[in-house]
């Protein structure tokens, strides 16, 4: 018994490390934080959540039959992030920085509670870096910060924060370069996200 109890503690353990260090979770959310942050950065000037807010902009959380992860939330902002940047410009909303707290505390408020990721694949999230354009920029270190820095602290989070606190040089990059905004899916920022953290 104590033999079969110890085998499958080094079964798990051979399972799970690798995933865990490819699945860096971010830190936990808070929903009482997310919606004073949800007002308090005017996010609730164009959505709702639950009903409440506005509704210029799509409402926020999950939708009909849909899980609802960080990978998901983090995946539509990259995805429409361009638009909803003219948008804050034109109704003169400046545009926070969001830190990886407070983008937890946020998914939490969305509705995200119960929601948490399958860990993405390192060796498709390569491939997505590559369709995605993001290494014509990142693999050269004259055109993009090297992210191999950020490996083992990626968290759908902190793409999040990067997105809010680098995108506009990101996209004064793409602009200069001819380079669309590229659209992501959850499935496709999960990749990512484990492509990053695996990095070496
Ligand atoms: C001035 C209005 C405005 C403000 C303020 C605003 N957004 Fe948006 N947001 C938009 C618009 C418009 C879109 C949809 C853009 C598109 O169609 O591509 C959007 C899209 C999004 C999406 C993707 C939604 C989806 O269903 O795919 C998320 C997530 C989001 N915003 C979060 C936020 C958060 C968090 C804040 C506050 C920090 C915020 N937004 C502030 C206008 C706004
Ligand atoms: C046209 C060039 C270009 C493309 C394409 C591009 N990036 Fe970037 N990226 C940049 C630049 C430039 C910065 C730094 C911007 C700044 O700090 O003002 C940056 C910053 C970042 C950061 C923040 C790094 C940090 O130090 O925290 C992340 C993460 C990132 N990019 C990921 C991506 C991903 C993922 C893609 C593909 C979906 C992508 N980038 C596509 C040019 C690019």
């Amino acid at each position: 018994m104590a033999r079969s109890t110890s085998y499958f503690l080094v079964i798990s353990a051979a399972v799970l490390l690798p995933s865990a260090c490819i699945l860096a979770q971010g830190p936990q959310g808070n929903a009482g934080r997310g919606e004073k942050l949800f007002n308090e950065l005017r996010c609730s000037t164009c959505h709702s959540v639950r009903g409440a807010g506005g509704a210029s902009a799509p409402a926020l959380g999950p939708k009909a039959g849909q899980t609802y992860t960080p990978n998901t939330l983090a995946g539509s902002m990259w995805s429409h992030v361009t638009k909803m940047w003219e948008a804050m410009k034109t109704a003169g909303i400046s545009r926070p920085k969001i830190t990886e707290q407070q983008a937890a505390d946020l998914f939490v408020y969305f509705g995200g509670a119960a929601g948490s990721d399958k860990p993405g694949n390192a060796a498709q999230g390569r491939k997505v870096f590559e369709a995605k354009l993001c290494a014509s920029c990142h693999d050269d270190s004259y055109q993009a910060p090297d992210l191999t820095r950020l490996a083992g602290n990626v968290s759908a989070y902190s793409m999040v924060q990067s997105l809010w606190e680098h995108g506009e040089g990101m996209l004064a990059r793409m602009v200069s370069r001819n380079t669309a905004w590229q659209t992501m899916t959850a499935a496709e920022m999960g990749h990512i996200i484990a492509y990053l953290n695996s990095k070496k």
